[in-house]
């Protein structure tokens, strides 16, 4: 039997069988605040409690409803009797459930999910209990289609009402907290991540520095090209991954002289036709230790380790590539290292004055050096002062 609606209960009491709830409760009843005059509120019992929005135009249902769930518990509970001002209230109190009647003037059920699911953000399980008293199979069909998640008639059998309500309220909240582990684990997962990253690239800068050690024992140049190299990667228009990319894999390039003996690494003067092929291994080594590297940045400082000595009209080694075959990364750190290299001094010679360093630079436009990209190191990044302030 079904229970008696609100113009009959409110104020009073009435009885419920086994199958009925008692309500005893007589809601006080203002007007909402959010929503204006159309809203009936009841105060918020405590901030973590669930938000749930009414949507009936029969301002009794609205009321037997909000008796219903203050003695139920259930929360904290705003009712709307006009759908118009629907919306505006869903965005302002961004309800845990809504209960959502079909048939209203203005605005129907149908419209009125249509737009809530439209504003509900993606991923997010916001349920909607439809209040009907419609029994055409058709309605609840389409209901379902806009994203309905139950159902109750009118009128309401209270018990079964209420326990819909807290059935969909705690799917809400068990939704609620899993996608706050869920989170909290991505969060954990992205520092571990981090941090092994972190750590691979301090064993990688640490690896640079051992192999550059042997001819420069403060071991700056490696990372002075890997700075360098950024900031010419930058000023040319590379996107931001593969500026810092560049950052860390351009101070690799050498970690093939790993491979070369002293006498020929260390030799002052010039080097024999000879000796001079062994030094040149040290582009092939180098990219045979990074080999077959899972994660972009080792692939790319194997690129670079190997044709950071090609030259642009294919005079370089080791594979005597021209022009545009021969990789972006390894122009960039080519133009880098030989500024760098020439500018320091080393055990075998002293540094090179800058104005020669440029000197040379230019001259070796359309040879050596890529001619657009040594175009913007000359007049972007360095001047006669040497390198400009970032
Ligand atoms: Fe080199």
């Amino acid at each position: 039997m079904p229970f008696p609606f609100a113009n009959t209960l409110h104020g009073a009491t009435a009885v419920a069988d086994a199958s009925r709830v008692a309500v005893e409760v007589s809601t006080a009843t203002v007007s909402c605040s959010v929503c204006g005059p159309g809203a009936s509120f009841s105060p918020p019992l405590k901030p973590a409690e669930p938000r749930i929005m009414i949507v009936d135009d029969e301002q009794s249902n609205v009321r037997l409803l909000e008796r219903l769930l203050a003695h139920g518990k259930c929360g904290n509970v705003t009712g709307i009797t006009d759908p118009r001002e629907a919306l505006t209230c869903f965005h302002e109190l961004q309800p845990d459930l809504v209960l959502l009647d079909l048939h209203m003037p203005y605005m129907d059920g149908f419209a009125l999910l249509r737009a809530l699911r439209a504003a509900t953000a993606t991923g997010e399980y916001l349920p909607v209990l439809m209040l009907t008293g419609d029994d055409d199979r058709s309605v609840r069909e389409q209901a379902l289609a806009l994203g309905a998640n139950d159902f109750v008639a009118k009128p309401f059998e209270l018990s079964e009402t209420l326990l819909r309500i807290r059935n969909l309220l705690e799917t809400r909240r068990l939704h609620l907290v899993l996608g706050r582990e869920n989170r909290s684990l991505e969060e954990r997962v992205a520092e571990r991540t981090r941090q092994l990253q972190e750590s691979q690239f301090e064993t990688l800068r640490r690896l640079a520095q051992a192999a550059e050690f042997r001819d420069d024992d403060t071991g700056q140049h490696t990372q002075r090209v890997g700075e360098l190299s950024a900031r010419l990667a930058r000023v040319a228009g590379l996107d931001d991954d593969m500026v810092e990319h560049l950052r860390l894999a351009a101070p690799l390039h050498d970690i093939g002289k790993i491979g070369i003996p002293d006498t020929i690494l260390l030799k002052p003067g010039k080097l024999s036709s000879e000796e001079f092929a062994v030094m040149q291994r040290h582009t092939t080594i180098g990219a045979s230790i990074l080999s077959d590297g899972q994660s972009s940045f080792i692939q790319m400082a194997e690129t670079i380790a190997l044709s950071h000595h090609e030259r642009w009209d294919g005079s370089g080694y080791p594979n005597n590539l021209a022009g545009s075959d021969i990789p972006l990364v390894a122009r960039v750190v080519g133009i880098a290292d030989f500024f760098d290299a020439l500018t320091h001094a080393r055990p075998y010679r002293g540094a090179v004055p800058l104005p020669a360093v440029l000197e040379l630079m230019r001259s070796e436009s359309g040879r050596h050096f890529d001619p657009a990209l040594l175009e913007i190191f000359l007049t972007e990044l360095v001047d006669m002062q040497g390198l400009k302030p970032v």
